[in-house]
């Protein structure tokens, strides 16, 4: 099973490089159409826009409509979720009608389990008791196959950076955390949000962390080869549920 994610494209109509975000955003899914062997699906982890605004959401969707493969988008701090909804409901993967954006996919050898970690009051990640019940009713729907988890914060102290915590409070972060060791289930997860590539581990699973697609907003050092080109990435995954990722550049 091959997954494509991209991360952080935050869509702008305005800014001085909104061409820039455009642009970039549109080679990854070019770049992903050209894959052999095509990827089962494409994940976008969320900061899909920067303002949250239904007009940047018809971009988006313009864009990623151009996608040979399924696509299922996830919301960012960045994100507006009824806007986000109403560009996306209609693809059937979420209920419109919950608060939260968070869903499984299914009909592949490992399960595919979504999270909003979007708080209302900050940038950062929130979890509440609503979204841990629904975490494990997603989890334990199937009791056999392998889950891989996406969510856009991440879920553990990130080293690089100026700022370890991407959740609103250790308290917070800790009963996530929980929830996904204690179901014995995850294989992987797959995070976005700090817009730097790097890794972690929440117990005994690991975490990747995807840069931006925006070149523009990218942080941290990147190889020369690397300049202005945008980066997305492939996880592949064995029957067993174990993951190798392979950093993509867009055009390259
Ligand atoms: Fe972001």
């Amino acid at each position: 099973m091959l997954i494509a994610q991209i991360s952080d494209t935050h869509l702008a109509l305005d800014t001085p490089d909104a061409d820039r975000r455009r642009a970039d955003f549109a080679a990854v899914v070019a770049d992903i159409n050209a894959l052999d062997p095509a990827p089962d699906l494409i994940v976008h982890s969320g900061d899909i826009v920067h303002n949250g605004l239904a007009e940047e959401y018809a971009e988006a969707r313009a864009i990623l409509e151009r996608a040979q493969a399924p696509v299922y988008a996830m919301a960012g701090n960045k994100d507006e979720r009824g806007n986000l909804s109403a560009a996306f409901s209609a693809d059937g993967y979420f209920d419109p009608g919950s608060d939260f954006i968070q869903y499984a996919v299914e009909g592949h050898p490992v399960r595919l389990v979504m999270l909003d970690t979007v708080s209302i009051s900050s940038n950062k990640g929130d979890f509440c008791a609503r979204r841990i019940e629904e975490l494990h009713r997603l989890i334990g729907a199937d009791p056999v196959r392998p889950v891989a988890v996406f969510l856009h914060h991440p879920p553990f102290e990130v080293l690089v950076g100026p700022e370890r915590m991407h959740f609103e409070s250790q308290e917070v972060m800790s009963r996530l955390c929980d929830a996904l060791r204690q179901s014995g289930r995850v294989s992987a997860l797959f995070c976005g949000h700090v817009h730097r590539p790097t890794e972690g581990h929440v117990g005994d699973i690991p975490v990747t962390v995807a840069t931006a697609v925006a070149t523009t907003l990218r942080k941290g050092d990147y190889p020369a080869q690397m300049e202005g080109r945008p980066i997305y990435y492939l996880h592949r995954f064995d029957p067993s549920g174990g993951a190798t990722t392979e950093t993509r550049v867009a055009g390259g």
